[in-house]
């Protein structure tokens, strides 16, 4: 396994579950209120190369826009709401770039895990631009605030690798195909990110052995972190941020 692991135990989903409007400031604000440390978030590319937070392809359920996000200039994206979805406390709350995160994390010394989510079609350019423009944020980070990469989509790690190798990259698995080893570790990756319910003993051993960390997605219920943390497993993302508590 591999030595340097510097991430906390528990990983608050897109920010703050689903207390806040996923993705966005307010999200990552709420959950280090409650004690979270580190935090997934969805990353893709505006119509002008800026890596953004949000999830879905397309601008229709977490924003008052319309149609596919990569479509849009940053200029254009930073103007929409990305809030009144979720509550009206929320209302007028932004889009928000990676850049802001970077300045957020930093500030405050939390740590992020960077989930590229391209539109499909732009794995690759997704890969190398989320990559280079991590590594340029992050570049006087202390060691231990390095951000970890994560994708379900294997060609865009492979472009992270090759644009910034430096940079950890962790392999999102929801089903567990027969190569799965094979293609974690031909990625190079220190972790694999599997859904919950797909680890066990035998998985996790086989994993741990190949020196990679192993974590899950997305845990909500007490029973099912005891299970993953008497497997001997790395880390949990979580939406339950009110209720898994960070310091357990
Ligand atoms: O990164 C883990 C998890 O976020 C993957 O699923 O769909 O919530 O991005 P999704
Ligand atoms: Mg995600």
């Amino acid at each position: 396994m591999i030595d340097f692991w510097p991430y906390p135990r528990w990983i608050a989903h897109r920010g703050a579950g689903k207390l806040a409007p996923e993705n966005t400031l307010a999200a990552f604000r709420l959950g280090a209120s409650l004690g979270y440390r580190m935090f997934e978030c969805d990353v893709k590319l505006s119509a002008d190369g800026v890596p953004f937070l949000l999830h879905d392809a397309t601008l229709n359920r977490t924003t008052n826009g319309q149609g596919l996000a990569s479509k849009l200039n940053w200029d254009e994206l930073s103007r929409l709401d990305a809030g009144s979805w979720h509550s009206p406390p929320y209302t007028g709350e932004p889009l928000t770039n990676l850049e802001a995160i970077a300045h957020f994390c930093l500030d405050k010394a939390l740590s992020v895990n960077i989930e590229i989510k391209p539109t499909p079609g732009s794995e690759l350019l997704t890969g190398t631009v989320v990559a280079n423009v991590a590594a340029r944020l992050w570049a006087k980070a202390p060691p231990g605030l390095v951000p970890l990469l994560s994708s379900f989509q294997p060609e865009a790690l492979e472009a992270a690798r090759i644009a910034q190798a430096h940079l950890p990259r962790a392999l999102l698995l929801n089903t567990l195909p027969p190569s799965w080893l094979e293609t974690v570790m031909r990625l190079g990756c220190v972790a694999v990110v599997g859904k919950h319910t797909l680890w066990d003993t035998v998985r996790v051993q086989r994993a741990q052995s190949a020196g990679l960390r192993v974590l899950s997605y997305t845990v909500n219920d007490t029973s099912a972190a005891d299970r993953l943390w008497a497997l001997g497993t790395d880390g949990i993302i979580t939406d339950r941020v009110e209720v898994l508590s960070p310091a357990s």
